[in-house]
């Protein structure tokens, strides 16, 4: 695992979208994971403006989402296909049409599952996966003691997400309970990861997945098993590493 810590939340932005442009460079019909909440948003804003700039382009690439909640009717403002749509299908070009997200809405929720899960595969698999970190350790909303050979299903929100997800809503009741993810295992088949955090309230939880046990009671840890994953985070988000001096130095001394 590769750990790159920064000293804010727009160098964690501009790091991983250099990650990202170069994937896209390289291979332009590339498979990105699309994860929301808000630690990616500076990340698709950066990757935005290299659109903008002409550096980048994703008319041809696609895009699966990471997880979306159950029962929120798409046309709502936080279902996670409104937030796809608004915030990274339209600002970056994607074509709408090369785009996925679980449906949280169907009539067999178990069933669009596994046809999500089958339609990564039959796409030829996720090139780069983004990734933010729950309070809690969830990856993706695989909320603690996911299975790490888990594949997309429904699952439980736990209280914690439910409660930290409630910015987003009216009120806590209005948070949805359950909710679609790609699973540990449908993840860790990417073939690289780039998770991003910033800020205190994620250093506790960051510092558990990449220095702790590797444990299904922490999701994020199963980080530790890919062989291409890169955290990107900033001082804040770092600050409970054991290891963060020497993770300082290994990136800027880095031999390729
Ligand atoms: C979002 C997702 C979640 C979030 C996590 C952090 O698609 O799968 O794992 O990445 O809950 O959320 P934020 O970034 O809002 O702190």
């Amino acid at each position: 695992m590769e750990v790159i810590i920064l000293e804010d939340a727009d160098e964690v932005s501009q790091v991983a979208a250099s990650i990202v442009a170069d994937i896209i460079n390289a291979q332009p019909r590339a498979v990105l994971g699309l994860a929301t909440g808000s630690s990616p948003r500076g990340l698709y804003r950066e990757l935005c403006s290299r659109v903008q700039a002409g550096e980048i382009s994703f008319a041809q690439a696609s895009g699966f989402a990471l997880d979306e909640y159950v029962g929120l009717p798409r046309e709502h403002p936080e279902s996670y296909a409104s937030v796809i749509a608004r915030e990274i299908v339209g600002p970056l070009g994607f074509d709408p049409h090369h785009v996925h997200v679980p449906d949280g809405r169907a009539a067999n929720l178990a069933a669009a599952a596994q046809e999500y899960d089958d339609a990564i595969r039959a796409a030829g698999g996720i090139d780069v996966q983004i990734l933010g970190i729950g309070t809690n350790g969830h990856l993706g909303f695989n909320e603690p003691t996911s299975s790490f050979a888990s594949r997309t299903r429904i699952k439980t929100l736990a209280p914690q997400t439910r409660k930290d997800n409630a910015r987003f809503f009216d009120s806590l009741e209005d948070v949805p309970t359950h909710c679609v993810t790609q699973g540990i295992g449908t993840i860790l088949d990417a073939r690289a990861l780039v998770l991003v955090a910033q800020g205190d309230t994620k250093a506790a939880s960051v510092a558990d997945a990449i220095e702790g046990p590797v444990t299904s009671f922490v999701p994020a840890s199963a980080l530790q098993l890919h062989r291409h994953a890169t955290v990107v985070i900033d001082v804040a988000a770092a600050s409970r590493l054991q290891l963060a001096a020497y993770y300082r130095h290994t990136y800027p001394n880095k031999i390729i």
